[in-house]
């Protein structure tokens, strides 16, 4: 089936979000393949949301983070948990915001461009399956809306991932 995702360019990050989420829902709904649905989550993020320079999931393997569907430059394939902001993330079983990269200890540099980050944990039945991982060439690109949104989205995506 063939989806579009329209999102006015005029309102705030907020309207934005309230607009893309249910859109994102429905784009999922009828699609069971994880792939599939990662992949266009990624790109649906990436292309209506202002500053998001690279979008993708790391799936969680245990010991290590293995890099999945993205939008964005190449990226690191593997990250040791708990190295980076991906691995604190899994680590401490919560969404971490990061306003500059370049004063979070560990950071894993996969772009020189990447200036702020947030990481966003995606649990299954009680276990993190993956993290969804946002950098933005903008310093300070992410605040509570987006922790606020992307944990919906993320709770969404549990749903699915049953
Ligand atoms: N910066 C991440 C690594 C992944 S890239 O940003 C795509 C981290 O520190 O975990």
């Amino acid at each position: 089936m063939s989806h579009t995702i329209s999102i006015s360019s005029d309102i705030s990050k907020e309207e934005k979000y309230q607009s893309l989420i249910p859109q994102i829902q429905s784009l999922v709904s009828d699609e069971k393949d994880i792939i599939a649905n990662f992949a266009n989550i990624c790109a649906a993020l990436k292309y209506n949301i202002d500053g998001f320079f690279w979008v993708g999931f790391y799936f969680n393997k245990g010991k290590e983070l293995v890099v999945g569907p993205y939008q964005g430059p190449v990226a690191c394939n593997r990250i040791k948990i708990p190295d980076g902001v991906c691995g604190t993330a899994v680590k401490e079983r919560k969404t971490i915001i990061v306003d500059d990269i370049n004063n979070f200890p560990g950071h894993i540099a996969c772009s020189p461009d990447s200036k702020s980050e947030i990481v966003i944990p995606i649990f299954k039945e009680n276990e993190i399956f993956a993290v969804l991982d946002i950098d933005s060439d903008k310093l300070s690109n992410f605040d509570e809306i987006d922790k606020n949104y992307l944990e919906q989205l993320a709770f969404i995506i549990s749903e699915i991932i049953k």
